[in-house]
Order: C-alpha cells, then sequence, then structure tokens
C-alpha cells in the first residue's frame, strides 16, 4: 500500500490546497495530510481549527486522513510508513525553496521522495497569506477558500459581509 503526506501550514486551507489533496488521493492508495503544529510563525488558526478545517474538506475522499505534527518532516514521513511527500509548485519562484528542502529531506532520509504536483493555473497566485491578508481587510475571499472557511475568517476578523 502507497502512503503519501501532503504537509503544511494551511492556516487556513485554499482552494489551491484542495485541488493539490483531490488529485494527490487518486494517484495513491492513502494519503495524509500532515499540518504543522508548530511553525516559527504564529497561526492566525489554532492546529484544531486548522485540521478540523482540512477533515471537513475531505470528507468525501475515502483515502484521506487528516494528522498533525510537530518536528521534522521526514520523521513525521517515516512515522506514518510514507514513502512520498507531496507539494504543490505554483510558480517559478517556489521552485528554489521547495527543492532545497527536497534534496535536504531526500539526504536525511533517501527512502522518502518528494513530489511536485504544479498547481491549477486557476490557483497559482494563491496562498494562505493572501487570504489572511485580504480577509484582514474585510476583502471578499470566496474564490480563495471554502465557504465554510469563508465563515471562519469572518468570525476570526470580526467583520460581516459586504
Ligand atoms: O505550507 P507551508 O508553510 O509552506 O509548509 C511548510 C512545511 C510544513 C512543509 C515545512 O515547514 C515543514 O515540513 N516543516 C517541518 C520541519 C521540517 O522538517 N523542516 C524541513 C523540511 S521543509
Amino acid at each position: 500500500m502507497k502512503t503519501a503526506i501532503y504537509p503544511g501550514s494551511f492556516d487556513p486551507v485554499t482552494l489551491g490546497h484542495i485541488d493539490i489533496i483531490r488529485r494527490a488521493a487518486k494517484m495513491t492508495d492513502r494519503l495524509i495530510i500532515g499540518v504543522l503544529k508548530n511553525s516559527s510563525k504564529t497561526p492566525l488558526f489554532s492546529i484544531e481549527e486548522r485540521v478540523n478545517m482540512l477533515k471537513e474538506a475531505c470528507k468525501d475522499l475515502s483515502n484521506v486522513e487528516v494528522r498533525h505534527f510537530d518536528g521534522l518532516l521526514v520523521d513525521f514521513a517515516k512515522a506514518c510508513n510514507a514513502s512520498v511527500i507531496i507539494r504543490g509548485l505554483r510558480a517559478v519562484t517556489d521552485f528554489e525553496y521547495e527543492l532545497q528542502w527536497a534534496q535536504s529531506n531526500q539526504a536525511i532520509n533517501p527512502k522518502i521522495d518528494t513530489v511536485f504536483l504544479v498547481t491549477n493555473v486557476q490557483y497559482s497566485y494563491l496562498s494562505s497569506s493572501v487570504v489572511r491578508e485580504y480577509a484582514s481587510h474585510g476583502g471578499d475571499v470566496t474564490s480563495f477558500v471554502p465557504d465554510f472557511v469563508v465563515k471562519q475568517l469572518r468570525e476570526k476578523f470580526a467583520y460581516k459581509e459586504k
């Protein structure tokens, strides 16, 4: 059984992430979404909120699980018996950063490969930080994130629909 992990901060999950999840879930027997618990940045959403968002977004995908992790990605992958790490690539600017981490992870554990999925062009500009920035100013993020995340962003930033 081939297990892959899709790690990230998901603060919050975007439609771009969900597109990658749906495509990755078709390529593997089991996909584990790993939500990073402790990032150097203070997240907008708690780890519980982020895990629950992903569970809601993937509830129709029977081979997808959502877990949180702390520490090294390669250790999490090993603990999950995963041999593949999935990462989305939006633009050339992502590539250098992602290549460096993929190669260093490979140096630490050569049994785990990183596979890059090219982000759908529809979402190539999209990131969680763009969503947070727009939402913090009351901007319309309905085309960036699922409706239930729009609702949670409104609650977080305490603004009403325009
Ligand atoms: O969504 P993000 O913030 O781009 O995801 C980054 C993530 C979670 C994949 C990365 O920060 C990570 O794996 N952190 C865990 C610590 C680690 O193993 N770092 C080295 C590999 S990136």
